[in-house]
């Protein structure tokens, strides 16, 4: 049996201490709830791979409180200092070369000289993370392939007994998987659209590439770009212009002018069906909504779920990648 912490001191506290004794403990973070393991001990690490049930050893973040602490690990980079003088805490994690005798497990790396390094910016991420003392590496924390839980009942649908320990602090505010930034080579690179946008980086930075692939072939540099991901079982159907009454319909603005096919308005269609990212149309309540809304609407086993068209400008483009994934799958 799973058990669900509430986090108070006492329990954040417990749940370090389980940490440092190996075990596997899902925690709280801005954009979704991680599954945290010791990212200095092997077994631990490969615990969480168990645990997802991922098929392959695709490289995890590991999560520390500040740059300072993730300097420890990593060879120092100057894009990384100015960007985490900005952003950190927050959601955006760096690619950056492994210090010679790093303690961080190879695992953790997937057997890369690379490393993934973030400082969540959640008061309860924060306190844990400095109370276990070790960086903790965790992948969000669902069974591989499926959603990303944005709640502690997301992580116990997902993952049931296979997660020990569950830290829950309320809903992910940012709801999307941070920005993965590679800095490890000539040019910075963007491997994973998140709320911290391109625009965001190369204010700082200058000019970024995105979505690098490994020399000479069509394999994308981050392992966990793979097509295939974030799938719910329920087949998704994008920017649709019309839903059939057999269809759930997430939304996203004004829903007066969507059509029933054959006939009708969405807005005759029955509560429970309908599910809308932001009747205002901003993009960060969309974000915000956008796992646990698709969770919602997946367990009610429509035909398929017809999303609206979301504008492909600021975090649009994170939610419009994670909904092509989604649908890929
Ligand atoms: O918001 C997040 O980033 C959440 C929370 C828990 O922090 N974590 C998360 O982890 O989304 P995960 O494992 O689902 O995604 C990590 C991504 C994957 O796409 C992985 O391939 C990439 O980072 N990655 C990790 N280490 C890498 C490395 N050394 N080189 C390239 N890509 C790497
Ligand atoms: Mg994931």
């Amino acid at each position: 049996m799973s058990q669900i912490l509430p986090a108070t001191d006492v329990n954040i506290q417990a749940a370090a201490t389980e940490i440092k004794s190996g075990q596997l403990v899902a925690f709280p973070t801005e954009t979704v709830y991680g599954l945290g393991a010791d990212a200095t001990n092997d077994t631990a690490v490969a615990s969480i791979f168990a645990a997802k049930m991922r098929p392959d050893f695709n490289p995890l973040i590991s999560h520390v409180p500040d740059f300072k602490t993730a300097m420890k690990y990593a060879v120092h980079n100057s894009w990384a200092e100015v960007l985490a003088q900005v952003f950190w805490p927050g959601p955006l994690t760096f690619i950056l070369k492994r210090k010679t005798n790093c303690a961080i497990s190879k695992l953790a790396s997937a057997g890369l000289d690379t490393l993934a390094l973030r400082a969540p910016e959640h008061p309860t991420a924060q306190t844990f993370l400095k109370a276990c003392m070790t960086p903790v590496a965790a992948p969000s924390a669902n069974r591989s392939g499926s959603l990303s839980p944005t709640t502690p009942q997301h992580v116990l649908q997902s993952l049931g007994d296979n997660v020990p320990t569950i830290l829950a602090d309320g809903m992910s505010e940012v709801g999307l998987e941070s920005t993965v930034i590679d800095l490890s080579g000539d040019t910075p690179c963007l491997l994973r659209h998140g709320a911290i946008t391109q625009e965001d980086i190369e204010e700082l930075v200058g000019p970024i590439s995105v979505s690098c692939h490994i020399e000479g072939t069509d394999a994308p540099k981050s392992p966990g770009q793979l097509l295939k991901h974030y799938a719910p079982n329920t087949p998704l159907r994008l920017n649709a212009v019309d839903v059939s009454s057999d269809e759930a319909l997430l939304g996203f603005g004004n829903l007066k002018f969507m059509g029933i096919t054959g006939g009708g308005f969405a807005t005759d269609l029955s509560q429970d069906q309908v599910l809308n990212l932001s009747p205002t149309g901003d993009l960060n309540e969309a974000a915000g909504n956008l796992f646990a809304m698709l969770h919602k609407l997946d367990l009610l086993k429509f035909k398929s779920i017809a999303v609206m068209n979301i504008p492909n400008t600021g975090l649009g483009i994170a939610i419009n990648d994670r909904l092509i994934r989604a649908a890929k799958a």
